[in-house]
């Protein structure tokens, strides 16, 4: 790897949601590592072990309203400035439409999407006067592909990517690029409120895709980290498929 990768983030400032596990822990320790100041968010109190000089924490729900702006204030108040933004905190349940409630239905689309909206605002508000910013979500192969049960997620994988395209026409002439993710399967801790081994679900369904394997969260972290990077620079309004080829092929 070239030395401007590795300096590429370095004294920047980066909020990262959903950072105590699975992806979200690998960028938070991808980014500090390459230089950057991080902010952890997490609903899960773990996340305050990744606490230390140049990683500062919050415990918060990214969909309730404050989180978003008490979030940005610790990375000002911390660091003096913001950077990137990384929307990757999700929740998923697992349950066909027919079975699915409305309180189901809500709380997956009030993390996964305005979480998500709610982050992307207030950070772009700090952003703009700087003319100058990255803000990377953590969309999916969900965004374009239906898997049985999993509506919810689906559909706010869908949310996610048009909120990435929208905001990305909104931020351009800010000089703030907006980008997402399209994941395949990787191995994490996501599914693990809904079955008994999920991150052994996710490695045996990764093997279905042309890779024959599923990631790991630091395979992940890498694209975020160059989307965060000025390498990046021609990238606006992208889902860039990082999924083993699962979405290109036929079965
Ligand atoms: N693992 C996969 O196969 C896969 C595939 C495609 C996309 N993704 C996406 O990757 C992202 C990261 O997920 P992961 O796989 O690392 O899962 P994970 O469960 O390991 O990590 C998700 C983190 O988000 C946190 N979180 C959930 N709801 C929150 C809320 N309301 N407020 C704050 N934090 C909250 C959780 O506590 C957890 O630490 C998600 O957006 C997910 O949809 C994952």
């Amino acid at each position: 790897m070239s030395n401007k990768a590795v300096n590429e983030v370095k004294d920047k400032v980066a909020i990262v949601t959903g950072a105590a596990s699975g992806i979200g822990r690998a960028t938070t320790e991808l980014l500090h590592a390459r230089g950057a100041k991080v902010v952890a968010e997490d609903i899960n109190p773990e996340v305050e072990g990744l606490a230390r000089p140049g990683v500062a924490t919050l415990v918060a729900d990214i969909s309730q309203d404050g989180s978003a702006e008490r979030v940005v204030a610790l990375a000002l108040e911390r660091f003096g400035r913001l950077d990137i933004l990384v929307n990757n905190a999700a929740r998923i349940v697992y349950k066909p439409v027919v079975e699915m409630t409305r309180e189901d239905w809500e709380w997956v689309m009030a993390t996964n999407v305005t979480g998500a909206f709610l982050h992307s605002r207030e950070a772009a508000k700090v952003m703009i006067p700087n003319k100058s910013g990255a803000i990377i979500n953590v969309a999916s192969y969900a965004s374009y592909f239906a898997f049985p049960t999993i509506a919810a997620y689906c559909a706010s994988k869908g949310a996610l990517a048009q909120l990435t395209r929208t905001l990305a026409l909104e931020l351009a002439e800010h000089g703030i690029r907006v980008n997402a993710i399209g994941a395949g399967d990787v191995i994490t801790n996501l599914l693990n409120d809904i079955m008994d081994d999920g991150p052994g679900f996710l490695r045996e369904h990764g093997k279905g895709a042309p890779i024959g394997r599923a990631a790991q969260p630091e395979e992940i972290a890498e694209i975020i980290a160059f989307l965060a990077s000025d390498r990046a620079s021609f990238f606006v309004g992208s889902v860039v498929m990082a999924d083993g080829g699962y979405s290109v092929q036929i079965k």
